[in-house]
């Protein structure tokens, strides 16, 4: 290795694109593990309410962390928060950036355009990352040159981000394997584990989580029992944490609805398969605007 290939594979310099849960969240979790990073949204309105998301979350840290002490709790936070800038202009944020990682609205033209923009902004060295859920990374880097595909990976998160131990690292066709190998080296120093995995739909989790949900509902639409019976089987029946009920209220039904119907409609691989039909169930709570935790309402009134 020279030199300069080894100071490149280094990664300390963040940018966060997107200032939602996701976004904050790695934010946090990144600046917890001291690197520099710089949070990037539309307004300065949204960045602020990023900002109170990841003092919130911190602060929770924090109390457990020094229990009795309070000079030390707002100590703990405030250093944390001192290695986070806000931004609203992406092309200046990734500027010196050494990773970035794109956590915004999940719509594959909009992604696309950003990652074309922030291409001419960022050093070559930069691996770009989106944080998807359900669309293909490769389509995502589509409008970008070789060299840049070939720096180009999926690093997806868990809600809630400062808790959810796992990262997916998603190769693409493309990309290089040292860019794989700094990701999981990446993932490791803030604390997460890592699991690599093919770019196809849903990757490991969502594959797996998504048929679960949807096959709850359908229980429920059956009568088969109740929300309240199929959350407290699964939980104590089978150790999950959350029951798929209250999973899907903490998720978004909408979220959800639109990861299934996507699939369904053209993922690879997916298109037309029976796990991913939509439910007439879901389809009527989402009409009526019952989202889940953050509408107050959703299989649940909260
Ligand atoms: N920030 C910091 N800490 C947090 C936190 C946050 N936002 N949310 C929870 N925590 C911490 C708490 O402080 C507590 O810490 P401790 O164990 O050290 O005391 C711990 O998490 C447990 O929290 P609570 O006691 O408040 O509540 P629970 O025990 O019910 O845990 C939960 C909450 C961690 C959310 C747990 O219920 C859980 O793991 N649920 C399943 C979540 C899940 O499956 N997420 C994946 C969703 S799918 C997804 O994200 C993919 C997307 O692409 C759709």
């Amino acid at each position: 290795f020279s030199t300069s290939t080894m100071a490149q594979s280094a990664i300390s310099r963040i940018t966060v694109i997107g200032g939602g849960q996701m976004g904050s969240g790695i934010a946090q979790v990144a600046a917890t593990h001291k690197h520099e990073v710089t949070l990037v949204d539309v307004s300065q309105e949204a960045l602020d309410r990023g900002k109170s998301y990841m003092a919130k979350s911190l602060k929770r840290v924090a109390k457990k962390k020094f229990a009795e002490d309070e000079t030390a709790q707002s100590q703990f936070v405030d250093e944390i928060m001192g290695r986070v800038s806000l931004s609203t202009k992406p092309q200046e944020a990734v500027s010196r950036a050494d990773l970035v990682i794109e956590a915004i609205v999940e719509n594959i033209k909009v992604k696309q355009d950003l990652f074309a923009q922030l291409s001419k902004a960022a050093p070559q060295h930069t691996i770009l990352a989106s944080n998807t859920s359900s669309l293909p990374i490769g389509k995502i880097a589509e409008l970008l040159d070789e060299q840049r595909k070939q720096r180009f990976i999926g690093l997806h998160f868990f809600n809630p981000v400062p808790q959810m131990k796992l990262v997916e690292v998603v190769r693409t066709k493309e990309v290089d394997q040292d860019v794989v190998d700094s990701a999981v080296a990446w993932v490791k120093a803030i604390g997460k584990a890592p699991a690599v995995c093919k770019d196809t739909p849903g990757f490991i989790v969502n594959r797996l989580l998504l048929p679960y949900m949807m096959e709850s509902i359908r229980l429920l639409e059956r009568d088969v029992a109740s929300a309240q019976d199929i959350d407290t089987a699964m939980k104590l029946g089978a150790g999950y944490p959350m029951g798929p009920f209250e999973l899907c209220d903490y998720v978004g039904l909408d979220t959800i609805k639109f990861i299934v119907d996507g699939w369904h409609k053209d993922g690879e691989g997916l298109k037309g398969n029976p796990l991913f039909s939509s439910s007439r169930k879901l389809d009527e709570l989402v009409k009526q605007g019952r989202l889940g935790v953050k509408s107050g309402k959703g299989f649940y009134d909260y």
